[in-house]
Formats: C-alpha cells, sequence, structure tokens
C-alpha cells in the first residue's frame, strides 16, 4: 500500500504535464490559427481556396482582409445568409457561427487574404461592350475603374470573383435575399444599385468586369 502511494505521487507531474498538452491553449490571433481553422474550410473552399462551384462555394483566394473579416461577422450576426431565399448563404452561415474565440474571425481572414487570388474561368455569356457602359455608369463609383474595391466605402474588388458567383450575388441583392437587412449598412448602399438591372444587364456588366482582369 505505501508502494503504491509513492508510484502516484513520483508519476503525478508527469500526469500533470499529459493533462497541460490535452488543454493546450490554441497559437495567439495571426497566420498559425488562421491556418489550423482553415481546415474546417477546406471541404468546401478548397486547397488553394479557389472554391467549388458543384457547391456553390466561390473563390475567396486574396480578398481582402477587412472585407473578409466583415462579411463572416455578418454570417454569424445574420445580416447575411439568414434570408430564406438565399440558400447558399445558408450553407456558409453555420461555419462562420463555428468562430466563437476571440480573434478567430481575424486569424482566419488574414490566413485566406494571404493566398494569390485566382482568376476562374467565365462560365457566361454576356455582351461586353453593353456591360462597359453599364459599369462606367454606375459600378465604377464604387468598385474602382479597374474592379479593385475602395475599402473607405467597404465595397470588395470583384475582379477575382468567378462569374456565376457574380450572378448569383447581384441577383440576391435585387430580390433582397442580401443587403435588404437594415444592419447590413453597406449592403444596403450596394443593394440600390441592382434593382433596374435586368438578368440580361448583369450577364453583360459581369462580361465587362472579367476583362478588368
Ligand atoms: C459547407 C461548405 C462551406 C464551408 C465549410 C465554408 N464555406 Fe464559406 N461559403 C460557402 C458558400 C456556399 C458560400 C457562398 C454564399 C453565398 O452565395 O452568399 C460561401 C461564402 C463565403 C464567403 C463570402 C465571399 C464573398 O465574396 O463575399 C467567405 C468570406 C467565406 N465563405 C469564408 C469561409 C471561411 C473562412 C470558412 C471556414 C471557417 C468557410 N467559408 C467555410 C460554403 C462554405
Ligand atoms: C454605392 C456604392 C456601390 C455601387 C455603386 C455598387 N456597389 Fe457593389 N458593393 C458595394 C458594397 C459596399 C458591397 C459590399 C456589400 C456587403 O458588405 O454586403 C458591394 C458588393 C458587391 C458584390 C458582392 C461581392 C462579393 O464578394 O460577394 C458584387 C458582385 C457587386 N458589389 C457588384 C456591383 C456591380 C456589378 C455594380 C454596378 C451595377 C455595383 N456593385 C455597384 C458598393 C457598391
Amino acid at each position: 500500500m505505501a508502494r503504491f502511494r509513492i508510484h502516484i505521487r513520483a508519476a503525478l507531474p508527469l500526469i500533470l504535464i499529459g493533462a497541460a498538452a490535452c488543454d493546450a491553449t490554441p497559437p495567439p490571433v495571426g497566420m498559425v490559427r488562421g491556418a489550423e481553422l482553415y481546415e474546417t474550410c477546406l471541404p468546401c473552399h478548397g486547397e488553394s481556396a479557389v472554391g467549388n462551384a458543384e457547391i456553390e462555394a466561390p473563390a475567396i483566394a486574396g480578398l481582402p482582409q477587412w472585407y473578409i473579416e466583415e462579411q463572416l461577422l455578418g454570417f454569424q450576426q445574420s445580416w447575411r445568409g439568414g434570408h430564406f431565399q438565399d440558400i447558399a448563404g445558408m450553407r456558409m452561415r453555420p461555419m462562420a457561427i463555428s468562430l466563437t474565440r476571440e480573434g478567430d474571425i481575424e486569424s482566419v481572414a488574414q490566413y485566406v487574404a494571404a493566398f494569390e487570388p485566382v482568376y476562374p474561368s467565365s462560365t457566361l455569356h454576356g455582351n461586353a461592350g453593353a456591360g462597359a457602359a453599364i459599369y462606367n455608369a454606375v459600378c465604377v463609383t464604387c468598385h474602382g475603374p479597374e474592379g479593385l474595391g475602395m475599402p473607405e466605402l467597404h465595397s470588395p474588388p470583384v475582379v477575382q470573383l468567378d462569374d456565376w458567383y457574380l450572378l448569383t450575388q447581384l441577383r440576391n441583392f435585387r430580390t433582397g435575399a442580401r443587403g435588404a437587412d437594415p444592419e447590413n449598412v453597406w449592403g444596403v448602399t450596394m443593394r440600390a444599385n441592382t434593382l433596374a438591372l435586368s438578368d440580361q444587364a448583369m450577364q453583360d456588366v459581369i462580361a465587362y468586369i472579367q476583362t478588368l482582369r
């Protein structure tokens, strides 16, 4: 019995070390933590964040960190992906909600922003000439002459997005599945610019955006 007690006492430091290792605190906010978190994004957005059209997961590689953070917050707070007509957004929403630890949004956004942007090939057939007129009359004010966005207006770059994703988002803004929630302060400014666009006009402007690369 006495011998047994001695054994336990000798093993105690090892047990404590083991417990500490199991309960390891995650790395601090930054790329290492971002890489860890990105494991959960991989199944849909893919190895290089190029997306997967079959499940409507867009390419997100190289989007600016501030924009990714804002959108992840939007999915969490349900001003994005909370509308019943936004089927793809509803698929993304639980993933953002899973980022519960303070700083996780920042870490994973930093990690995704560090990927080289990809320029997915076209799948639609709009008229880029007609699209140029619309883009330069309407969109240029906020997304800029080269489609690179303007952080001060919270408008993201649009040149590196998939054309099918651009179309879904423009339709979402038009129906109010995105950008109609008053908490989505910047989305509301975007939505106003889609109300007058027909599907054809959308495809034309998308064809023009793809020439800006
Ligand atoms: C179950 C599949 C799935 C997983 C896992 C997933 N996403 Fe998504 N994500 C989507 C879909 C689908 C969309 C498109 C939503 C839409 O159409 O509005 C999306 C959209 C996004 C957007 C918006 C892009 C833009 O241009 O506005 C960001 C940012 C994003 N995801 C980041 C992430 C991050 C970071 C993770 C991991 C923490 C993640 N996603 C995990 C499916 C997924
Ligand atoms: C008044 C400024 C403004 C104008 C004009 C504007 N946008 Fe936007 N756009 C924004 C903002 C801000 C966002 C981000 C909205 C959010 O945070 O949900 C956005 C988002 C988008 C998105 C979604 C990008 C993504 O990654 O999900 C697309 C696509 C888009 N705009 C295309 C256009 C096109 C095409 C036009 C012209 C017809 C246009 N925008 C005109 C401000 C504008």
